[in-house]
């Protein structure tokens, strides 16, 4: 798990006024708020005090409360009240880390990390957002899943297991086709896309396969952003096209949190919402019965202790960019905090602390960089 990305705290409509929200992810608990004027806040959850949790307090005068002994603290993260220390005195270091919002398409994000505006790396927006003629379903579905978040973006990223676990979807095509064609990965500086083109012609040579199963004009793809923003493009023509975003919380090493915007421009009338997203359920049940039984739980340290073949390139892709953001030492070392957790509470460090010291918990411990990293090339996607 790395800091310095942004990931999904909450849905828009579970950060309410007045009663705080808790969640976890990263392996650490954090607190989710929304001051009077409506603008939702992100702060770690421990209450630097004597370890409160501050999610199961209340929220009063645009400032999240401590249910232990009633130290408020605002959304800047500091602390603003003690109720038995006179407030010109309260020491510099009663703050607690807060983090970088945004709230876009119906969800709250937060950039978990201490890098400055200007180093982090971005949210993929959805481009598709609030454009003529397209549609999002009237809901953003939340799946909770018991599997390592990199396993489930690798799974998003992989065409080939279509066929298999979808059998509704996938196709013998696209088997045939790897065959014949690598994926053509276009990368750019935080993450990597393909899109494969079904030309208007018998894909199979051979002519095995009937006529019907010649498909015209499709296109399909997928991409990542960072080690857990995922999209997928399948388009059946130019006005019949999905767009789905994948924006993944790992709530610990075990388990992901999900949160998903599928776009559309074609069955744009509402009552179709719920259709799709019933189909759209079913299809992630499908990949979850999967994925909750991987062996190992996480990737494994080597490529060597799995075979890859070439229609993996995307995973392929994946893991060398997971490496290169381990390189710059951005990894949890989540050995070091199970060792240590029972006597020490640790928080994700927030750009907060380049600016001021004196934080009473400790960051995350990080794995050192492995080594010197390269920034990546500049190849613009274009449809293969
Ligand atoms: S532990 Fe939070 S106020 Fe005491
Ligand atoms: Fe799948």
């Amino acid at each position: 798990m790395y800091i310095n990305f942004w990931y999904p705290i909450a849905l828009s409509e579970d950060v309410v006024k007045y009663e705080p929200h808790r969640t976890q992810v990263l392996g650490q608990q954090l607190v989710a708020f929304r001051d009077s004027k409506g603008k939702a806040h992100v702060l770690s959850d421990v209450c630097i005090h004597r370890g409160g949790a501050l999610g199961k307090g209340w929220v009063r005068e645009d400032s999240v409360v401590c249910p232990y002994h009633g130290w408020q603290f605002g959304g800047d993260g500091k602390c603003n009240k003690i109720p038995t220390v006179d407030v010109k005195k309260i020491p510099n270091r009663a703050k607690v880390d807060s983090y970088p919002v945004e709230e876009k398409y119906g969800i709250v994000f937060a950039f978990l990390g201490d890098l400055p505006e200007k180093q982090r790396p971005p949210l993929r927006p959805v481009d598709e957002w609030g454009k003529k003629g397209w549609r999002a379903n009237n809901k953003v579905v939340v799946f909770e899943v018991g599997a390592y978040y990199e396993r489930s973006i690798e799974n998003g990223l992989d065409p080939s297991h279509n066929e298999f676990v979808h059998p509704a979807q996938g196709s013998p095509i696209l088997q045939d086709m790897f065959k014949r064609k690598p994926l053509d990965m276009q990368d750019s500086r935080w993450g990597s896309e393909f899109l494969v083109r079904f030309d208007n012609e018998r894909i199979n040579e051979d002519d095995i396969y009937d006529e019907a199963l010649t498909v015209p004009e499709v296109t399909a793809g997928s991409g990542f952003l960072g080690p857990n923003q995922m999209i997928t493009w399948i388009s059946f023509s130019k006005d019949s096209s999905f767009t789905q975003y994948f924006y993944e919380a790992p709530i610990d090493e075990t388990r992901t949190r999900i949160f998903f915007v599928n776009m559309r421009n074609f069955m744009r009338e509402p009552e179709n919402d719920g259709r799709l997203v019933k189909t759209n359920l079913i299809v992630a049940q499908e990949d979850i019965d999967i994925l909750e039984e991987l062996d190992p739980v996480g990737t494994p340290n080597s490529t060597a202790e799995e075979l890859l073949v070439p229609s993996d390139a995307a995973v392929m892709s994946y893991r060398k960019y997971l490496q290169a953001w381990r390189d710059k030492g951005w990894y949890i070392d989540t050995d070091t905090i199970r060792k240590e957790r029972h006597n020490r509470a640790f928080a994700i460090p927030s750009p907060g602390r380049r600016k001021s010291k004196g934080w009473v918990l400790h960051s995350v411990p990080l794995l050192p960089p492995t080594r010197k990293s390269k920034s990546k090339g500049k190849k613009k996607r274009k449809a293969a």
